[in-house]
């Protein structure tokens, strides 16, 4: 059959965006930056407009996830806003009975084990998720020139979720499927990868200007699990959306040895936590993709002359790189002082102009 034009609503001005330049790997007035988890968190007024909302409940409120989302664009003057949701938000949508806990994640009622509870994941359609159409329209309105990440979990560590029943911290029940019956393994990422992609091509059409896929956890493998067990189905995703001209992220933590493969998996640029410098890691990584990162969230607890001196690190192995958005190495942690993020956007952006 005719395959329609996959088209989206990507404006001039924010695909002239220092960020979307910088992930195209084109020159750029400054070095782009953003935080992974920088909406909610240590926001007080991401607090104040959560007070008594479950989280998964705040996901499905377009004004509230709109709100949220401009929090720390408003705040700290990043230079891309992510669109407030949660990596299970889509697993939810579907049906599975999971609950976001909080001050421990995501827990699953029943979790998936074997042949009989793949039935459990069917097809996520539009329909499933209007509210994230709906936010995402109005973000897009809001924003104007500054672009809107979109994002999903990859398929292992949404795995993990579902195998575990919740967070684990050595992935035993998921590595035990993973071994032990790699064929119901396999379909269960295949599965996973069909609602990913679909997900994310809810958020790209409704105006997403770029995309991260979150492996979270998938530095628990070794390279030649990674390469036969997870990266197949993780391209899947990649291939399903690399129609729309949007930049593709990449990230896991603990990833050192798999940032190859992260970046042959389809992405146009990875993430690199704080545990591997980006001059290696772009050795690593190869030619024709930016990075992001890669400043350890934990060095946001030091004094400002800390912080200055290991961002100084940063950029400097940054320097000869094709293409640099600055984050940080993971998420922001919960109790970091949201004023050290403001001054930080702002010591990156004045000792990279150009
Ligand atoms: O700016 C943003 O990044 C906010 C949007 C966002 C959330 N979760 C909101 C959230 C994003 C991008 C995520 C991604 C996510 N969720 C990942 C990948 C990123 C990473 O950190 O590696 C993962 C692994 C999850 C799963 C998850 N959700 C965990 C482990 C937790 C508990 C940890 C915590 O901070 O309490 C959540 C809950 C969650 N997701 C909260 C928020 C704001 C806390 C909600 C609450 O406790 O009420």
């Amino acid at each position: 059959g005719q395959q329609p034009t996959p088209t989206t609503t990507v404006t001039d001005a924010v695909k002239d965006s220092a960020f979307l330049r910088a992930c195209r790997r084109e020159p750029v007035p400054h070095t782009p930056v953003w935080f992974m988890r920088q909406a909610g968190r240590s926001l007080p007024e991401y607090l104040k407009v959560r007070e008594g909302i479950p989280m998964l409940e705040s996901c499905m409120r377009p004004e509230l996830v709109t709100e949220i989302t401009l929090q720390p664009v408003r705040r700290h003057n990043v230079d891309a806003a992510i669109y407030f949701s949660d990596i299970v938000v889509p697993l939810k949508a579907i049906g599975i009975d999971l609950d976001i806990k909080p001050g421990v994640g995501p827990v699953v009622e029943q979790p998936i084990r074997s042949r009989a509870d793949l039935a459990r994941l069917r097809d996520l359609t539009p329909e499933d998720v209007s509210y994230v159409t709906e936010a995402m329209g109005m973000l897009t309105r809001e924003l104007g020139a500054t672009p809107l990440i979109g994002f999903a979990g990859a398929p292992f560590t949404l795995a993990s979720y579902l195998v575990e029943g919740g967070p684990s911290r050595n992935h035993e029940h998921t590595k035990a499927l993973m071994y032990g019956d790699p064929q119901l393994w396999a379909d269960l990422l295949d599965r996973l990868a069909d609602i990913t992609a679909a997900f994310l091509k809810v958020q790209i059409e409704a105006g997403a200007s770029a995309v991260q896929l979150f492996d979270s956890w998938v530095g628990a493998l070794s390279p030649a699990d990674y390469r036969r067990s997870v990266m197949p189905a993780s391209q899947k995703v990649f291939e399903a959306v690399s129609g729309y001209g949007v930049p593709r992220i990449h990230f896991g933590v603990g990833t050192g040895e798999l940032l190859g493969l992260l970046g042959e998996a389809g992405a146009d640029v990875v993430g690199v936590d704080w545990r591997v410098p980006l001059d290696e890691a772009a050795r690593r990584v190869g030619p024709g993709k930016a990075l992001q990162g890669n400043l350890d969230p934990a060095v946001l607890f030091s004094t400002q002359d800390a912080v200055e001196a290991k961002t100084d690190e940063v950029l400097a192995a940054a320097q000869g790189l094709d293409g640099h958005i600055f984050n940080l190495g993971h998420g922001v942690l919960p109790t970091t002082d949201p004023d050290a993020l403001t001054r930080l956007v702002e010591y990156v952006h004045t000792r990279t102009a150009r």
